[in-house]
């Protein structure tokens, strides 16, 4: 008989919100799915969804209805392509952003059983260090830290990049710089975060690379497309593009 295959689980995190991690989870996403891989996306972002809105999804059950009423988990899954699922989220739901004990206990065993249909899960994590950012960073196996070459931007995920080594045994971080404005940019600003993590904390960081500031998110955004779709000889379509190659050599490590 055939051996179910694991997945490879990461996902998209930054402690500071408005860096892209909505935008490039998503799109990061398509890009995998249009190289061959099945892929399902989390809205980890529990409390205040946006993969739903950023898609034009028609929302019928969220994680948050799964887990309250205990419905089939693959039945919440909308497929936008057949190797494309969407597990979504809900917003305004305060609750969900606690995540107590026994609801991240249920959280892994829901996600659990729906994994084994995909090559991918990719969770859009919330913004800020709150238990449901933190529990789903503990439970991926690669954690990508997406950051923007702002000041502000870098002291959070710093902050984030400790929190996890020093309370959650994580050591190993990938680094993806977003809104930058050269090729150059993103690897200065990579070897600044190198250079105070290596310093001060124990763990390795690797970078997979930068995404540019680019006017077709924003209208993609707008127009709830994904940019890989919409413009996909874009400059942002292509780093993505090459960020899910980059990303699938992980799986092959991983297999
Ligand atoms: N590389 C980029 N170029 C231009 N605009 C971007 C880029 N990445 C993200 N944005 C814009 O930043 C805003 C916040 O992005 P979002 O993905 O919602 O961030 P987060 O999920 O981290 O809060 C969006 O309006 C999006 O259009
Ligand atoms: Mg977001």
């Amino acid at each position: 008989m055939a051996r179910m295959k694991t997945p490879v689980t990461l996902c998209v995190t930054s402690g500071k919100g408005g860096v892209g991690k909505t935008s490039i989870a998503v799109n990061l996403a398509f890009a995998l799915v249009q190289k061959g891989q099945r892929v399902l996306v989390v809205d980890g972002d529990l409390g205040l969804a946006n993969v739903d809105v950023l898609l034009r999804l028609s929302v019928q059950r969220t994680i948050c209805d799964v887990l309250d009423s205990g419905a089939d988990p693959l039945e919440s899954v909308i497929y936008l392509e057949e190797s494309l699922g969407i597990l979504p989220a809900s917003s305004g739901v305060p609750e969900m952003v606690t995540l107590g004990p026994e609801e991240q206990a249920q959280l892994g065993e829901v996600l659990t059983s729906i994994m084994s249909h995909f090559d991918y899960v990719l969770v859009d994590t919330a913004a800020g260090i709150g238990p449901s950012v933190l529990w789903f960073n503990r439970f991926v196996d690669h954690n990508i830290i997406l950051l923007s070459p702002d000041p502000t931007s870098f002291t959070d995920a710093y902050a984030l990049i400790k929190i996890l080594s020093r309370d959650y045994d994580r050591d190993y971080f990938y680094v993806v710089f977003n809104l930058v404005s050269s090729e150059r940019e993103g690897r200065q600003s990579y070897k600044i975060l190198e250079g105070v993590v290596n310093k001060f904390l124990d763990v390795d960081i690797e970078y997979l690379g930068a995404i540019p500031q680019d006017k077709v998110i924003h209208k993609a955004v707008r127009e709830q497309l994904p940019f890989v779709q919409q413009a996909p000889q874009s400059n942002a379509a292509r780093a993505v593009f090459d960020l899910a190659d980059r990303i699938r050599m992980l799986k092959e490590k991983q297999d």
